[in-house]
């Protein structure tokens, strides 16, 4: 079978296409084709993602994607025989449109919503509202391109999802079961790395400048104490202790806020001393590290837990990669660790299409009025 999928929740608008061959015991997934249009660049300026210019990028972006995507996967729409050009009637050989029908910018969510719905009936296939993070989760399973199969994996599942409007424990105890134990009460670790990023005046998205500058302070770190009182450099780590599985960053980034505050009172150009912006980033960055590690140990142990994934933006940290698989490895190395590769870390349509072809069965020609955005969608 076909999945073509479709992504617009946020800044990048996505088109993918996969083919899913063998029984539904081991099937084989093939990337027939995948688009990404990245609209970074145009929400630089704003520090951040400007949703009615999403909004706009995508519905200039999604037709165009499609032809390529189609072209790439050597798919062409026909006309049936005696059917009218007017009525815009055409057959394809796709099976099933998947579309992100949340969480996410609403606005954005409504192109890819309206532009499935429009193939949908064009091409008379099956629509199916798939929820973004439930793609994350799927991400890890999958690659960007060429073919793969799933791994076997042994439940329950617990997924740590981190991206610039998510922060989450998610257990499954079967496919598609989710549960989520956690979440972050005020903001995403992917937005608190912007938002820190932005007051040391870095360029948008923080998460991978940030990083950066904390792998140059790790190998090249201060040689004293930044601070005028020589105290060291020390950020909170909110919750870390808390009973429950919640998170917050927000005072996280606030303390960050005091910090360069009371830098840039010593000397107005404290923050632009060699290595003084590394060894924020990097402190910021430890700390962040700290409370997701401790956090999603805990729930491990509590949850008898076999498989980890992480999903989400925030998953193409290395460092967080590194601890996290490392103190996994060393309370019980039989625990498989997943992470997205690299491409698929990001927002994409290929992890739509996978959990396309898992809830394949719920795909419907009718009821497309039913099928809304809904910027706040949970698992
Ligand atoms: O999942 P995603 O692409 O979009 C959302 O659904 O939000 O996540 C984007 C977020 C941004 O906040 C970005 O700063 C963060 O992921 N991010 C990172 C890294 N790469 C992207 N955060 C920390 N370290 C990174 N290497
Ligand atoms: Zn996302």
């Amino acid at each position: 079978m076909r999945i073509l999928s479709i992504e617009t929740s946020c800044d990048d608008t996505g088109i993918a296409i996969l083919e899913v061959k063998g029984g539904e015991k081991n099937p084989t997934f093939k990337v027939l084709a995948e688009g990404i249009s990245s609209q970074i660049k145009i929400h630089a300026p704003y520090g951040g993602v400007f949703p009615a210019l999403a909004k706009r990028e995508h519905i200039k972006n999604l037709p165009i994607l499609l032809e390529k995507v189609l072209k790439k996967a050597k798919i062409r729409p026909l006309r049936p025989t005696g059917t009218s050009p007017s009525k815009g009637q055409e057959k394809i050989d796709i099976d099933i449109i998947a579309v992100t029908y949340g969480p996410g910018l609403e606005p954005a969510l409504w192109t890819g919503i309206v532009f499935a719905k429009e193939l949908s009936k064009k091409w008379d296939v099956p629509l199916l509202p798939v929820n973004h993070m439930e793609g994350h989760i799927l991400s890890v399973f999958g690659k960007n391109s060429g073919s793969f199969k799933m791994p076997k994996i042994e439940f329950p599942i617990l997924s740590l999802l981190v991206s610039g409007g998510h922060t989450e424990l998610v257990l499954a105890k079967d496919w598609m079961k989710y549960k989520t134990i956690g979440e972050t009460v005020d903001d995403a670790v992917g937005e608190a790395f912007d938002k820190v990023a932005r007051m040391m005046g870095l360029p948008y998205p923080g998460g991978p400048e940030i990083s950066r500058l904390a792998e140059k302070s790790r190998k090249h770190p201060l040689p004293t104490s930044p601070l005028a009182n020589g105290e060291e450099l020390k950020l909170p780590r909110p919750m870390m202790y808390t009973k429950n599985y919640d998170f917050s960053f927000s005072g996280l980034k606030t303390a960050v806020l005091y910090l360069i505050r009371d830098l840039q009172k010593e000397h107005p150009d404290k923050l632009q001393f060699v290595g003084m912006k590394e060894a924020i980033a990097c402190e910021f960055e430890d700390a962040v590290v700290d409370v997701l590690t401790h956090k999603t140990l805990k729930a491990i142990k509590e949850h008898k837990v076999k498989t980890i994934v992480v999903g989400g933006g925030v998953s193409a940290n290395k460092r967080l990669k590194k601890i996290l698989t490392q103190k996994i490895k060393a309370e019980n190395p039989k625990i498989k660790v997943l992470f997205p590769g690299k491409k698929l870390s990001m927002d994409n349509a290929v992890m739509i299409a996978l959990v396309g072809y898992f809830r394949r069965n719920k795909a419907k020609k009718t009821g497309f009025d039913k099928i809304k955005a809904v910027g706040g969608l949970s698992l």
